[in-house]
Order: structure tokens, then sequence, then C-alpha cells
């Protein structure tokens, strides 16, 4: 077990309730019932599960340091006890993204996009989480989690369809989103 990697495993039961699953660009997943998130190791895949995606807790990458700082006034933390619902969204960019340097994928994600000034406003409202794996080899490059209140989803909607209308989604190859709430 690693402390920093985590699987997302979808099978009939688990801690989270598939309420739907939907392709937004290129293939989809297996249906699944259920959505299970625990620490998991390098070499073995969960067994037993219809599907699982690995991703890690990595170091940032595109975000100044005032934009952090202004983040961390408002954010929330995961495991808020009226944030039952979730939403794990799974992508892929393109080799068109992964072929410009540093500074160009920086430019169209804020500079043009303004994911994190977009992003920005549904906190504290919607918590999230990023995880990368790309360099783990797997089928998307991250798998991005978020979490809110119920009264919240259609705040969480409309961040989605804003993010979705950026020239940084432009580079999005293959997006999944799967909605989830706590089970039990
Ligand atoms: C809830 C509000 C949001 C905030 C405040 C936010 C903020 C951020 C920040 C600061 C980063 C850069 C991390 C770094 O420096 O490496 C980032 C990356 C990312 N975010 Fe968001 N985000 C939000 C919502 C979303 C949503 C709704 C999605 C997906 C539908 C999303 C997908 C991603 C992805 C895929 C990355 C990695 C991009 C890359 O490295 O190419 N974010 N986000």
């Amino acid at each position: 077990m690693h402390e920093r990697l985590y699987e997302f495993s979808a099978a009939k039961t688990g801690a989270w309730r598939v309420v739907s699953m939907a392709s937004v660009i290129g293939e989809s997943l297996p249906g699944a019932s259920a959505l299970d998130i625990q620490p998991a190791s390098i070499d073995a895949a969960k067994s037993g599960a219809t599907w699982s995606l690995r991703g890690i807790r990595s170091n940032e990458r595109y975000v100044e340091a005032a934009e952090r700082a202004d983040l961390a006034k408002v954010q929330a933390e995961l495991g808020r006890s009226d944030a039952t619902s979730a939403c794990l969204i799974p992508i892929r960019k393109s080799q068109a993204w992964w072929a410009l340097a540093q500074d160009e994928r920086r430019a169209i994600m804020e500079e043009k996009s303004h994911h994190i000034a977009i992003g920005a406003r549904y906190l504290p409202a919607v918590a999230r989480r990023l995880y990368h794996s790309r360099d783990l080899l797997e089928p998307f490059d991250f798998l991005t989690w978020f979490e809110f209140a119920p009264e919240h989803t259609s705040a969480f909607d409309d961040l989605l369809a804003r993010m979705r209308d950026t020239l940084e989604w432009r580079y999005v190859d293959r997006e999944v989103e799967i909605r989830v709430e706590q089970a039990g």
C-alpha cells in the first residue's frame, strides 16, 4: 500500500451507490452499481471489480502561489457529513495537449480558459480532489473527484457546463461522468 496511491473500483456494492454513468466524449466504462475508493498497491488491482482505475495524489503543476492561497481560504475538505453526493470524472487529454510545453498548457488552462477562476466560484460548496494517472499507464490521465450536498447539484451541473465550454476542454478526448450518492 502507498499513502498517495488510490484505487476507484466499481462493483455490485460499495460505499457510494452509482446514480448515473455517461460518456461525455470517447468510450464509456462498463456499467456498475457501486463505487469504492481505497488506498491501492502499485502492482495489484482489486480483484473481482467490474473495473478499477488508479490515480496518485501528486504535486501541483500549474497553480500559482497567489491562486493557491486564495483557494486555500475558501476550499472545503472531503468527507463533510452533508456532502452525500459525489462525482467521479476520469479524463484523458489528447496527444496535442501533451505535445505542448508547460507554459503553453498553463496559458490554455488559466489565461484562456479560466479553469481556476471559474472553479473558485463553486467553493466551498464543491470539495474536490485530483489524482494523476497518466504516468501509471492508466486508460485516463486524471481522476477527478467532487463531493457536495444534494442541494448543490445544480451548481455542480453549472460548473461542469462552464468547464466543458472552455478551450482547455477541446483537448479532452475521453471523459466519463459517474454520479454517486452515499450508500446506506
Ligand atoms: C470545484 C472547482 C474547481 C477548482 C477550484 C479547480 C481547481 C483546479 C486547479 C487549481 C488545478 C491545477 C492543479 C495543478 O496546479 O496541477 C486543477 C486541475 C485540474 N482540474 Fe480542476 N478545479 C475545479 C473543478 C474541476 C472540474 C469540475 C473538473 C472536471 C470536470 C476539473 C478537472 C481538472 C483536471 C483534469 C485538472 C488537471 C489538468 C491538467 O493537469 O492538465 N476541475 N483544477
